[in-house]
């Protein structure tokens, strides 16, 4: 099936990124959230990615007014997806609230249509068990800050085939990002090995073994990553990374998975990281 329309489902982080490669690839894109202010923070942020990139002369004005001119935002989830080839949602992750959407989309797209979950915790095979095609569901799981960042991790439920996978593969290449097969598990790839690395992070901050700068120091300095473990958590969210932990938790059984309760203190007191203005670090300032 060749893939012309994308429909993406939520204008958060991830959804306003993943609208963004695939305008940016040259696909009509629609991007849905469930209030015009979320709709209209996403696109907002888009065009600021997009007015950085023609400022910084890697983009021209006018491939930035054409990319901006394929996406179209809407709270009408029916207009988003009823003439999508594929649908990529990046919503909240409840799981009864993706069984509420899933459900509706099966109903409103075409029989065709592909269903592709960003989520970075939940399984592919129960979100594809909301649906009559679970076929046609496959996990992709893209990366903060999408623009960005090359991975897409495409993850196999128990009743993907081999055709969806296929699909989902050529559109990845497709936004010019590199894929992996990961089967369902857990945190699929990088996330299982990725948060317990920062959960380790917050334990030492919180047994007092360094503070927050000197940690992040010593992760970047000292094993040459982009960015320390307390910083990327800010810019993932605290409440995603305690999402993802929980998980691992819940499902593994194991006790090297349990989130640092500084970490669950932290998401009480609505320290989220970026997004919240303030977490290890402070963005008010
Ligand atoms: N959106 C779009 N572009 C962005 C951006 C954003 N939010 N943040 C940075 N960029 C762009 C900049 O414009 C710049 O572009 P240019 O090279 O064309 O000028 C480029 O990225 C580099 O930015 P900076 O020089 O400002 O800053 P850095 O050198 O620190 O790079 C970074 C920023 C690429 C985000 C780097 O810090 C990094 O690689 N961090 C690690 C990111 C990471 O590990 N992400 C995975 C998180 S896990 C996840 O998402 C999974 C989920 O399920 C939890």
């Amino acid at each position: 099936m060749k893939i012309k329309k994308i429909c993406v489902l939520g204008a958060g982080i991830m959804g306003a990124g993943i609208a963004q490669a695939a305008a940016q690839a040259g696909f009509d894109v629609s991007i849905r959230d469930i209030e015009d202010r979320f709709v209209e923070n996403g696109m907002a942020s888009i065009k600021s990615n997009l007015d950085r990139a023609v400022s910084k002369g890697k983009l021209e004005k006018d491939e930035a007014d054409k990319i901006m001119g394929r996406i179209k935002g809407t709270i009408d989830l029916k207009e988003a997806a009823q003439n999508a080839d594929m649908v990529i949602e990046a919503i909240i992750e409840v799981m009864a609230i993706k069984k509420q959407v899933y459900k509706e989309l099966d109903t409103i797209c075409k029989k065709e249509t592909i269903f592709a979950s960003n989520t970075s915790g939940l399984s592919i095979t129960a979100i594809a068990s909301f649906t009559q095609r679970p076929g046609q569901v496959i996990g992709m799981h893209f990366f903060n800050p999408v623009p960005v960042m090359k991975l897409v991790e495409l993850i196999k439920g128990f009743f993907t085939t081999d055709e969806t996978l296929g699909i989902a593969q050529a559109f990845v290449e497709k936004i010019k990002k590199t894929a992996i097969e990961v089967q369902e598990a857990p945190g699929f790839v990088v996330n299982r090995i990725l948060c317990p690395m920062i959960n380790e992070a917050v334990f030492v901050l919180a047994e007092g073994i360094a503070d927050a700068k000197d940690i992040d120091d010593g992760m970047t300095l000292g094993a040459n990553h982009p960015i320390g473990p307390l910083a990327l958590a800010d810019m993932v969210g605290l409440d995603t990374i305690l999402f993802v932990l929980e998980g691992f938790h819940k499902e593994l059984g194991e006790d090297k998975y349990r989130p640092a309760p500084l970490l669950r203190k932290m998401v009480r007191a609505g320290y989220l990281g970026r997004k919240s203005g303030k977490g290890f670090y402070d963005y008010t300032k």
